[in-house]
């Protein structure tokens, strides 16, 4: 009797958190209440182009305090640059996310130099484009380390701080290929997939845990940074190609509200859905007719710059 009475109490706590997730998720952007980040450090990595950069003048004007990593020297001066001529407080540090020891160096650097830093955005990604059979060795094992692997370095030198004062929060930026598999991203999907998988495992160990500190994880599909230049879709109306500028935006939002998950579009929550319950014949039909499976075929990717 005691067990099935518990289990209709649980029940009914389950759906009135659903019922508030729910009303939560549906309100427009902007309307939800954001935590102020005056004075916090924020720390990005993949801040010297795309998302990150923009991230980083997102949270400037805000009044964050920023730490900028890349291995993109270049790249994130121009981004401490501009920062700077905005009057934001902000360092910049040259890491190479695939090496962990760097990453366990850089982390010490920014402890002694600017302190505790209070979000943590797992941003930087690379992807080589090649199907499996073409993919060299060494970009497969890279892709992997900067994907995946660099999430638990960076994760485990700045989340004991964020423990110790209670409050923190580390955002994890995935993408659709996270939850998909995709032909010519094998090596990317496999990655993301893993970080989809670190965001959850981190979570329920910080629930188990009762600390305030916050996990987010973003899968948005394609935007047009350059990361994916050349990569196409059959109906662009129907499966757009996404401006960083709208990414950039969701994701403030999400994190401002604490929003554990976030995907880019909307419609990525019916794909997700659906793709858990539909047989691989009819997924392929319509990966076939948005022009998925073939989307990387002309794929080039980064030209210059990339380190
Ligand atoms: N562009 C897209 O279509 C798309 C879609 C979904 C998810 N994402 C993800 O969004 C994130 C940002 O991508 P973006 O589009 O802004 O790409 P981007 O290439 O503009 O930015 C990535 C940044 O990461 C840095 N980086 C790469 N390797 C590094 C390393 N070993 N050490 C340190 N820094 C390194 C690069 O120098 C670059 O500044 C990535 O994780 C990417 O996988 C991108
Ligand atoms: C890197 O730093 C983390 C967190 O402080 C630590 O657990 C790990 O042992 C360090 N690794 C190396 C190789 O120093
Ligand atoms: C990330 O973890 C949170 C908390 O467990 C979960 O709600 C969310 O769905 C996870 N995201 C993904 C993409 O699985």
């Amino acid at each position: 009797m005691q067990d099935i009475l518990e289990s209709v109490v649980v029940t009914l706590h389950a759906i009135c958190l659903l019922i508030i997730s729910t009303i939560r998720n549906c309100f427009p952007m902007g309307w939800l209440l954001r935590k102020d980040v005056r004075g916090q450090t924020v720390l990005i990595t993949g801040s010297g182009s795309g998302l990150g950069r923009l991230m980083a003048f997102e949270f400037g004007k805000l009044g964050a305090r920023l730490v900028l990593w890349d291995i993109n020297e270049q790249g994130n001066k121009e981004t401490l640059k501009e920062l700077e001529a905005m009057g934001v407080e902000a360092k910049a540090y040259t890491v190479d996310l695939s090496e962990y020891k760097e990453i366990n160096r850089t982390a010490d650097l920014v402890k002694s130099e600017v302190g505790k830093v209070d979000i943590l955005v797992n941003n930087a990604g690379i992807v080589t484009g090649k199907k499996l059979l073409q993919c060299p060795d060494e970009l497969m094992v890279k892709t992997v380390s900067v994907n995946t692997n660099a999430l638990f370095f960076t994760t485990k030198n700045f989340l004991p701080g964020m423990l110790e004062s209670n409050k923190g929060h580390i955002v994890t930026i995935a993408s659709m290929a996270g939850k998909c598999g995709v032909a010519g991203l094998v090596d990317y999907c496999a990655s993301k997939h893993g970080a989809v998988g670190f965001n959850d495992s981190l979570a329920s160990e910080l629930y188990a845990l009762k600390k305030d500190v916050k996990t987010t994880v973003v899968c948005p599909i394609y935007i047009n940074t350059g990361m994916f230049d050349g990569i196409a879709t059959k109906w662009p109306t129907l499966l757009p190609i996404l401006s960083p500028e709208y990414v950039v935006d969701c994701i403030m939002e999400a994190v401002l509200t604490d929003r554990a998950f976030l995907a880019i579009p909307k419609f990525s929550y019916i794909f997700i859905a659906l793709a858990g319950l539909l047989p691989t014949e009819v997924l392929n039909l319509y990966g076939d007719h948005f022009g998925i499976t073939h989307s990387m075929d002309h794929f080039k990717g980064r030209q210059s710059r990339q380190a």
